[in-house]
């Protein structure tokens, strides 16, 4: 493993742009179960039932169980050294955009700054009906949470359902940096789900050195990562850091 780290290191300190695209995985050690690790939010949710945008407007108090349990998790967690790891390499220079499938807000609270949301964020919700938007945190009277308006509708996270579509510019921004890249870190994602599941393939098309940080294999390793690092998103991290730091002094 020390060769792959110096390997990925060498890499990172040698690339004029460098892009990561992070997953359910790398906020696992914060608290918030992945979806599809044994054990994960969809062997106890169907994502058919919980997660699609039908499901939300044909049964959003069903949909708010899943929600809330979320939001628990979320709202207890706090950055990893995963994430405190890429604000890191934000501030020295050596890390340019972070494109997350997250929506737990956890890159932004440890200091990232470039940080694009491939399926929104948790943080606030939104009436489908009058379109207000309110932040989830000063939201406490009823559950589920319901809009002020006449419609008194329950109202929606802002999160990317399936069956929704990505928010536009950032798709194109990503799509942007990946066919720029020079390095790509993807970071705890099985990489199944589209169209964020494309980055990789766009970045190494166009040149990019792919680098991988996965507890697991994924159909990624072995076609189009070059350098893989197979264990806890943090614990590597932090040895990433710890060998720029001593490349650049
Ligand atoms: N360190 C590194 N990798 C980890 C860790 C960890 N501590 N824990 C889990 N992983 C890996 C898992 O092995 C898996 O490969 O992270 C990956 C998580 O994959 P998924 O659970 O599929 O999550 P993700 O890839 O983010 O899913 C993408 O699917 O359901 C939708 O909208 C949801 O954004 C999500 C999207």
């Amino acid at each position: 493993m020390k060769e792959l780290i110096k390997q990925a290191a060498d890499i990172i300190t040698k690339s004029g742009l460098t892009i990561a695209l992070t997953g359910a995985g790398i906020s696992v050690e914060s608290g918030i179960p992945d979806f599809r690790s044994p054990g994960g939010l969809w062997s106890i949710y169907d994502p058919s039932e919980y997660a699609t945008i039908s499901a939300f407007i044909s049964t959003p108090e069903k949909v708010w169980e899943m929600a809330r349990e979320m939001t628990k998790l979320i709202d207890a967690a706090r950055p990893n050294s995963a994430h405190k790891g890429m604000a890191d390499l934000e501030k020295m220079g050596y890390l340019h955009h972070i494109i997350t499938q997250n929506v737990d807000n956890l890159h932004q609270e440890a200091g990232s700054s470039n940080v694009i949301e491939y399926h929104g964020n948790i943080s606030t919700l939104t009436c489908l009906k009058c379109g207000q938007r309110f932040k989830r945190a000063e939201l406490h009277e009823e559950f589920p949470p319901r809009c002020i308006c006449s419609s008194r509708m329950i109202l929606k996270p802002d999160v990317i359902f399936f069956g929704e579509a990505i928010p536009e510019d950032a798709m194109n921004r990503s799509f942007q940096l990946a066919s720029h890249a020079e390095a790509l870190m993807v970071v705890g994602t099985s990489a199944v789900v589209s169209p964020a599941n494309t980055i990789p393939s766009i970045a190494k098309t166009n040149g990019a050195k792919v680098i991988e940080i996965n507890k697991d294999r994924t159909h990624l390793t072995g076609t189009i990562t070059d350098v893989f690092l197979n264990g806890d998103a943090g614990m590597i991290m932090t040895e990433i850091l710890a060998e720029i730091r001593k490349i650049v002094g």
